[in-house]
């Protein structure tokens, strides 16, 4: 058997959650490999909405196992409510929730250091969501950090306060920057109390264990290939590999054993945060766009910048991943539109090119677009391939072509039954 992994390709918010849940099913077990309570997974069934932050989006299935594995940063305090409120939901997170052992740990320390740094750079700052990501997995690679077994052991007070006072002398370095650690580090220190009651596991034997007996695994990306460390518009990316190779150092999966890679992109863009971002539209058609894909951070609530869908970054997302099949996401939003706009090229040195440059910057790239014809139509409704308009097939077609993977699934809302699945004619 192999593991199945499913990514966004763009800035994050491709609707990773919704779509984990739907095929959640097909498999026996979840397991996330990166990231950590930056992410914000929505799922709706049933007429509610549920936020998943730390948590794999299949937590919902009686039937499968969750596993948040090696790569994933977890801050006790967030996990912690997150676990309350899945119990309000009769989820049973001791026989659901498997963690791993050498997943790292956040301490409010950590979420200290983020916002001092982040204050430090002013208006060059990464827009980061504050979570504590980036100091982590600096501790991470730095071999400082303290990681979910180490909760257990004899010596986990005295290397917490080690942690915690060289974090200390680093705030100290940043002039002007006010904090109250004594309440964070009293529920933070609740919190691991309460973390120990949970099951711990070595998931890279765990899972491959899995493997050998048959069973199906889906890895679970957060945020997306544009905010990859190594390959996203750095500085202004998270400090994890979202890309599916991420998959293998964040779970224990060797490369031969990965399956299909699903990219799942949104009909147009969308980045929260700062960084560039060709296809940027400050205008009132950026502003629609806001406010019919209801485009504000499920984690911090800020309002996404909105844009049209761009190839070039598609086909260098769908390169590093490794892209089998393309998933679309909100095909409804775009029913506002007479006319959908596609980025087919950058204008670069005087060049057009159709490839991913060194810099993104606005100054040194201009999209070029091409425009189709909209459908106005509204499609939330429908639930067959073959309900869709002609100009929604036209435009998925079209997308299909250029990036020369098949689009299997179309998603036109929220909700887990807004879900078209769709034979590619590339299939
Ligand atoms: P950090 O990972 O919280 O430090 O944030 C770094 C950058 O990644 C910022 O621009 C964030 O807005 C962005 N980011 C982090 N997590 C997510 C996510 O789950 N969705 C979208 N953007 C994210």
């Amino acid at each position: 058997m192999k593991v199945d992994v499913l990514l966004g390709l763009q800035w994050g918010d491709e609707g990773k959650g919704k779509i984990v849940d739907v095929i959640t099913p097909d498999y026996g077990v979840i397991a996330r490999f990166q990231g950590g309570p930056n992410a914000g997974h929505t799922l709706e069934f049933e007429g509610r909405k549920h936020v998943l932050h730390t948590i794999p989006s299949g937590i919902f299935h009686d039937n499968q196992l969750n596993v948040v594995g090696n790569g994933v940063v977890i801050d006790p305090v967030i996990f912690r409510r997150e676990i309350e409120k899945l119990k309000e939901h009769n989820v049973d997170v001791n026989k659901q929730l498997l963690i791993s052992r050498k997943a790292h740990l956040i301490l409010p320390t950590h979420r200290l250091l983020d916002a001092a740094s982040e204050q430090e750079k002013g208006n060059k700052k990464i827009g980061s969501t504050l979570k504590g990501i980036g100091p982590t997995y600096m501790d991470k690679t730095g071999r400082n950090g303290l990681r979910v077994g180490d909760v257990l052991g004899p010596q986990f007070e005295e290397r917490y306060e080690s942690l915690r006072g060289k974090h200390l002398r680093l705030l100290g370095h940043f002039e002007g920057f006010e904090f109250d650690l004594d309440p964070m580090e009293k529920e933070w220190l609740d919190a691991v109390e309460y973390m120990r009651d949970l099951t711990f596991i070595d998931s890279e034997h765990y899972l491959n264990n899995q493997l050998r007996k048959g069973e199906r695994i889906l890895a679970e990306g957060a945020q997306g290939s544009l905010l990859d460390i190594d390959f996203g518009s750095y500085p202004f990316v998270t400090s994890s590999n979202t890309i599916s190779a991420g998959a293998c150092t964040g779970l224990g999966i060797a490369p031969n054993r990965i399956g299909e890679v699903f990219g799942i992109f949104k009909a147009y863009c969308t980045r929260v945060g700062s960084g560039p971002f060709p296809t940027e539209l400050h205008d009132e058609t950026g502003e629609l766009l806001r406010a019919k894909g209801h485009e504000f951070g499920a984690t911090t609530g800020r309002p996404r910048r909105c844009g049209w869908i761009d190839l070039p970054a598609l086909k260098y997302a769908i390169m590093i991943n490794g892209v089998t099949r393309l998933i679309m996401m909100k095909a409804d939003v775009l029913s506002a539109f007479e006319e959908v706009k596609v980025c087919t090229h950058y204008e670069y040195n005087g060049e057009e090119i159709d490839y991913l440059p060194y810099s993104i910057d606005p100054s040194e790239v201009k999209p070029v677009y091409k425009s189709l014809p909209g459908w106005h139509q509204d499609l939330t409704g429908m639930r067959n391939i073959d309900e869709l308009p002609k100009e929604l097939n036209d435009y998925i077609e079209y997308l299909e072509k250029q990036l020369e993977v098949p689009i299997t699934v179309v998603s036109v809302g929220p909700d887990r039954e807004q879900t078209i699945r769709r034979d590619s004619v590339l299939a």
